[in-house]
């Protein structure tokens, strides 16, 4: 069931400033300048609107992985950036916010034409956020101090003894391609706020936004060397910053299959690592809420992003009296989140963001539907020129124990069933590997704070989906990840505690 097919999906003309971007010459920002690789090796830049290749850059050597870390390891161990007074580190992390606000537009169409993301969305979720998280994250920068502390076996008066807290030094930060721009901005904020020099590495399929980035740090003032940029593949370039000597903390967003290795690798010389991974949320809907409310609210949960989103809601649990109604309504709002080419001013929802994804998401819609799920609504693709497009996808009739309710699918698609009480439904959305996030739709106070307490999730939402705040801390239960990034804890997360005991 395809409700707009009469929708043209053919990419819009890019601007003038994203034409100059594309054009730019494959270069890596290492050590404050823009630097040539020591390789020759390429890698494309295609448009998933059209499955066009747009531009190129570098897929970074060994070498040129080694250069961006000896860089950060300078920057960071003549002090340059961690001994400048603190108020002078925040102000340039504003300064970097305010010159991500004032490129918001190329940022957007950027994203757009990179991800697949439609433009409206980048500037409307993508952008602020990566401005709100550097403002946020600035503000850490005065104050994360030392604390006094009183011993408790010596007598008072007898030692003086405090903790300092300070940067853990170089880190690497490697980011994936569903909210490219976000994922960076969301890394390199808090490390630098904390004192820390940064390698980042953008994903394979995504680095125009992070390149651009690049810029915007050598015009804020931040000294050279303290964040470089390297793109690359992660099997090569990921993995050398991962195992690099010189790195002391690895900071990874992507699949838990990749997160399960980096933090594997990471262990041989103990680099602290912090892993945000993948998700499988359960979206939970109460017989109390209204569907017209309910089905359009749980339906954005999925298709935001084209469900390219660690926390999707994935698994969608409706209370078996509203289920028939609930599922009306959600089919009812995909005609909203049908797709459209990124740069079409009327699309919310965009192709997914390449070819493999493509054939991923199919692959598991033909696995849902051989193992006995039925399609309520999509299920296939739209006719387009070129392009990764998925129709908004409901599979109903499912089993627990089917891949398409057991693993990510990483677009859009939904699986959808329904329960008996509360119980049964914790039970259920629990039975899962993963525990990043969990949505609860109830006006019931009492069932919305019950089940709060009974999900394992690092992030329950309730009567909304997606809300997410620079100021609380953000991250997953069992194989979702490990550690939070986001508040107090995502700032201290690039941080040791030293003790200092003196005699008196
Ligand atoms: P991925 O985990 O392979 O890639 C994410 C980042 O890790 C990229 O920058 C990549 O270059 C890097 N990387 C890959 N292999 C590496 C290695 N051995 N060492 C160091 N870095 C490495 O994810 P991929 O292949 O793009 O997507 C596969 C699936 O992962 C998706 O279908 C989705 O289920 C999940 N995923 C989850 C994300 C999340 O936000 N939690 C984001 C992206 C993907
Ligand atoms: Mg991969």
């Amino acid at each position: 069931m395809n409700q707009m097919t009469n929708v043209k999906l053919e990419q819009f003309p890019y601007s003038e400033a994203a034409k100059k971007a594309l054009a730019r010459k494959p270069q890596l920002f290492i050590d404050g300048q823009w630097v040539d690789s020591t390789g020759g090796a390429a890698i494309e830049v295609i448009d998933p609107s059209s499955g066009k290749v747009v531009s190129r850059f570098v897929d970074a050597t060994n070498d040129d992985v080694d250069r961006a870390v000896a860089a950060a390891r300078r920057a960071f161990d003549d002090g340059r950036w961690s001994d400048l007074p603190p108020i002078a580190r925040e102000t340039m992390l504003h300064k970097l916010a305010d010159l991500l606000g004032a490129h918001a537009d190329e940022l957007a169409e950027l994203e757009a034409i990179d991800n697949g993301k439609p433009k409206g969305m980048a500037a409307a979720i993508d952008i602020p956020g990566c401005i709100g998280m550097m403002h946020y994250m600035a503000g850490w920068a005065t104050k994360l101090g030392t604390e006094a502390s009183e011993p408790m076996a010596m007598p008072r008066g007898t030692f003086h003894t405090y903790v300092r807290r300070e940067p853990i030094g170089v880190a690497a930060q490697i980011v994936p391609w569903n909210f490219p721009l976000l994922m960076a901005v969301l890394k390199i904020a808090p490390a630098l706020a904390a004192g820390c020099t940064v390698i980042l590495k953008p994903a394979e399929q995504t680095s125009l936004t992070a390149l651009r980035l690049a810029d915007l740090i050598a015009e804020s003032g931040i000294p050279a060397g303290v964040v470089n940029i390297i793109t690359g593949n992660g099997h090569t370039a990921g993995d050398r910053l991962v195992r690099h000597p010189d790195v002391d903390k690895v900071a990874f967003t992507g699949s838990t299959e990749i997160g399960k290795l980096i933090n594997k690798t990471a262990t041989d010389s103990l680099k602290r690592v912090t892993l945000e991974l993948g998700g499988k949320s359960p979206v939970i809907v109460l017989p109390d809420v209204d569907p017209r409310v309910a089905g359009p609210g749980t339906a954005q949960a999925i298709f935001f992003n084209s469900g390219q989103v660690c926390v999707a809601g994935s698994r969608l649990y409706a209370h078996k009296s509203v289920f028939d109604q609930v599922l009306e309504n959600f089919v009812e709002a995909t005609n909203f989140w049908q797709p459209r080419a990124s740069l079409d001013p009327a699309g919310h929802m965009g192709p997914l963001v390449s070819d493999e994804q493509f054939n991923r998401v199919m692959g598991y819609i033909e696995d849902g539907k051989k193992a006995g799920a039925s399609v309520a609504v999509g299920g296939d693709s739209p006719a387009s020129e070129g392009g990764y497009y998925v129709n908004p996808t409901v599979l109903v009739d499912v089993k627990p124990d089917m891949r398409v309710v057991r693993e990510e699918i990483f677009g859009p698609v939904v699986v959808a069933q329904r329960f008996d009480d509360l119980d049964e439904v914790a039970r259920q959305a629990n039975d899962t590997r993963f525990g990043l996030a969990a949505g609860i739709w109830t006006k019931d106070l009492s069932a919305m704070h019950k089940l709060a307490a009974k999900l394992k999730a690092g992030t329950i939402w309730g009567n909304c989906h997606g809300v997410i705040d620079p100021a609380l801390p953000f991250g997953g239960y069992k194989e979702s990840g490990l550690g939070r990034e986001q508040g107090r804890e995502g700032v201290e997360a690039y941080t040791e505690l030293k003790s200092v005991i003196i005699q008196l």
